[in-house]
């Protein structure tokens, strides 16, 4: 590649990076989770702010669902972006390799990745995504208005980012996985930082109690 390209991709990655990191700060602050960020079962609100809720949306197979058809489980919920460079992948191989630790005990456990891009990631790309991740991560999508309304409810920092350099946009977004009881309630809210082991010894705890 000529060195102009060259000089153009860095400048670009170097933004995307700045921009990530930039989101996941103001995502950061505006939860002002403490360190570890783990809630007591039940508590549904970090710093006076609820976290949850309900929201339609549609899967990878162009299903429409609510959080009713999860309604029995516990979930792991991620929200991000197919596009998305490094963030998220490293989000969602630590969601697979928490399902992978908690083997049968992950049956009671569905994994969620909602986007928060729907104008990109349709079902049919949200498919092809998902799969390279965990059998059974689903992917879910939805209208722009479906999306932001449950971003609302989980408290998610998401904005679209463009600069000149850029063939086309990015997402700034907050990174946090969100573990909630099969009553819909937040139960404890995990950060970049937490391990893939850690996560996974504590949704046991909270399993069998
Ligand atoms: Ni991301």
């Amino acid at each position: 590649m000529n060195q102009t390209l060259k000089t153009r991709l860095t400048r670009t990655l170097v933004l995307c990076v700045i921009a990530l990191a930039a989101g996941a700060l103001i995502g950061w602050l505006q939860i002002q989770a403490g360190p570890a960020a783990v809630v007591k079962p039940g508590q549904t609100t970090i710093t006076g702010a609820a976290i949850g809720g309900p929201f339609s949306l549609t899967d990878q197979d162009g299903k429409t669902v609510t959080e009713k058809n999860y309604a029995e489980q516990w979930k792991l919920i991620y929200f991000g972006f197919t596009s998305c460079p490094t963030i998220c992948p490293t989000a969602l191989q630590k969601i697979a390799k928490v399902m992978n630790a908690l083997g049968d005990a992950g049956a009671d456990i569905q994994p969620l990745f909602i986007t928060t891009d729907p104008a990109r990631d349709t079902p049919a790309v949200m498919k092809q995504y998902v799969e390279q991740f965990h059998p059974r991560l689903v992917g879910l999508t939805g209208t722009q208005e479906q999306i932001e309304a449950a971003e609302k409810n989980y408290r998610v920092y998401a904005q679209k980012v463009q600069t000149p350099e850029m063939a086309e946009y990015t997402m700034d977004h907050s990174s946090f996985i969100y573990l909630m009881n099969p009553q819909g309630e937040l139960t404890a809210l995990y950060r970049t930082e937490d391990t893939a082991e850690a996560i996974a010894a504590e949704i046991r705890n909270n399993l069998s109690p």
